[in-house]
């Protein structure tokens, strides 16, 4: 799904940039853009963001203890 369309960000682009470290939606306009143009995106952008950093927390919990020593 296209999430800003002035900038062509999707929710899979956003998903990566969260996996990549990204946290904020500073983040987000700093790195990929979204919202620098209409500003219409960014209600819907900092849901995925939202959602995209509870998957990952959840993601981190499942974790065996030591998995991210390697
Ligand atoms: S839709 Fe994202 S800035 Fe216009």
């Amino acid at each position: 799904m296209i999430v800003c369309v002035c900038n062509n960000v999707s929710d899979r682009k956003i998903r990566r940039a969260v996996d990549d470290g990204l946290s904020t939606m500073l983040e987000l306009r700093t790195e990929l853009e979204v919202g620098t143009c209409c500003g219409k995106c960014h209600s819907c952008a900092k849901a995925v963001l939202r959602e995209c950093l509870e998957d990952a927390r959840a993601s981190a919990a499942f974790m065996p203890q030591g998995a991210l020593a390697a």
